[in-house]
């Protein structure tokens, strides 16, 4: 083994020289480092390698939301804060979170831990941190809540389980590699642990990343692709997500709705393919229009048959969940989940629906009050789950998430 350190050490400078930053939100490879306690290098690998991409965590806005592809793995935890919390504890937990989160993106352990195998490949590690209405009452702030965050309308059809609801603070975890992402969860939901408790905790997963090429559309539990209706990627996302009208604190930041929708998989599977294309509007094999064309087309909804009847239902999803102002529009950054088989051998899983918009009073619930009514995919979905934060700006190294509500 020691016979190997010193040409471990060598490849490890050489690589180290390449690694360059290439702007926000973008991955950036870095090499094999000598961070092992006795100098012993963690990890040895070709900067190519996915495990040594990583994502700064300190920018205008939080990571892990224009983090594009979403990576293959997330955890979503729902905590709530000790009940004599106060401003100054409010303050203490971002400080100390935003330091682990951007040492744990960067390939290191949180001050204070000595296990740097488990965070050195983060394979575009991101965490990301959402305020609820009990954060903002905490903080002394309760008037800034936005009152869509403080209590969204209720739906006809919700199934609203209190399990799986509300928060008052979020934390996002992603990652393309599990492992990496278990350590940040233990470690963030640790250091934590003193201010918050965990409410809830809900695991997703999308394909495997390299399963498909790169920029594939993500398949969901229904076999459809799920997210190519999504605004562009740069100038398109930005004006869809990034809070640019509103109170100077939240300038770039954004709110987070995350429903938890089970999806009803045995009766999926045993619907005709006709049927379940057309409830979509879209194939299954390409995610094309069912009225033709390419996957990123449009759905011809004035399209008739050779009998003059619409092609397309006026209920099918697509046609009502399009954004009819531009202020519906809303980046679906969801995740599959599938909690294993029920006792009586019925699958628990379903899609952990994460909508990022400017302002979800404009986008998240005009859209989702057309749904529930006539979509005919209420066939197969119920909303299980229901909560909505407030995400903060990024901030500046040496700041922490949220400063620019609580103060420094
Ligand atoms: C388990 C539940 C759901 C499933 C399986 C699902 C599936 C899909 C699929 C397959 C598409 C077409 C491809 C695409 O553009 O992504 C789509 C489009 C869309 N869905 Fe959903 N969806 C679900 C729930 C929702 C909810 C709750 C909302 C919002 C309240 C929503 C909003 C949208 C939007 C905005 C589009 C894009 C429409 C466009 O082309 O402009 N979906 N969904």
């Amino acid at each position: 083994m020691s016979a190997r350190r010193p040409s471990l050490r060598r490849r490890a400078l050489l690589l180290g020289g390449a690694a360059a930053a290439v702007g926000s939100g973008t991955a950036v490879a870095f090499a094999a480092r000598d961070d092992g306690a006795d100098g012993t290098p963690v990890t040895a690998l070709p900067a190519s390698a996915a495990g040594t991409e990583s994502i700064p965590f300190h920018g205008t806005h939080q990571p892990g939301i224009d983090t594009l592809p979403a990576q293959a793995h997330a955890v979503f935890l729902g905590l709530d804060l000790r009940p004599d919390s106060g401003l100054a504890d409010v303050r203490r937990l971002m400080r100390l979170l935003s330091d682990d989160a951007a040492r744990l993106m960067g390939g290191r352990p949180p001050l204070g831990a000595e296990d740097p195998e488990l965070p050195a490949l983060p394979s575009r590690l991101t965490v990301t941190f959402g305020f609820g209405p009990g954060l903002f009452d905490a903080a002394g702030r309760a008037a800034d809540c936005p009152a869509v965050v403080r209590e969204l309308p209720a739906f006809p059809n919700d199934r609203l389980d209190p399990r799986w609801s509300g928060g008052d603070l979020l934390l996002q975890v992603c990652s393309d590699d599990p492992v990496p992402l278990s350590y940040a969860v233990r470690r963030l939901v640790r250091d934590a642990r003193s201010i918050a408790s965990v409410r809830w905790t809900q695991r997703g997963f999308n394909p495997a990343r390299g399963s498909e090429p790169a920029g594939t559309t993500p398949r969901n539990l229904f076999g459809q692709r799920d997210g190519t209706g999504n605004p562009a990627p740069g100038a398109e996302l930005a004006e869809a997500v990034w809070v640019r009208d509103g109170p100077e604190w939240l300038m770039g930041g954004s709110m987070l709705v995350l429903r938890r929708i089970r999806m009803d998989l045995e009766t999926w599977d045993d619907f005709g393919r006709d049927g379940k294309e057309m409830a979509v509007a879209r194939r299954l094999d390409t995610g094309a229009p069912v009225t033709g064309g390419t996957e990123f087309d449009e759905v011809d909804t004035r399209m008739v048959d050779e009998r003059g009847f619409p092609v397309v239902a006026a209920n099918a999803h697509v046609v009502l969940a399009t954004d009819r102002t531009p202020a519906e529009r809303m980046l679906r950054r969801g995740y599959s989940y599938d909690d294993g088989p029920t006792a009586d051998g019925v699958p628990d899983a379903g899609q952990l629906f994460a909508a990022y918009q400017a302002d979800a009073a404009t986008a998240f619930v005009p859209v989702q009050a057309r749904l529930p009514e006539s979509d005919v995919m209420n066939l197969w979905i119920s909303h299980v789950g229901s909560a909505a934060f407030v995400v903060p700006p990024g901030c500046a190294e040496g700041e922490f998430v949220g400063q620019s509500l609580l103060g420094a």
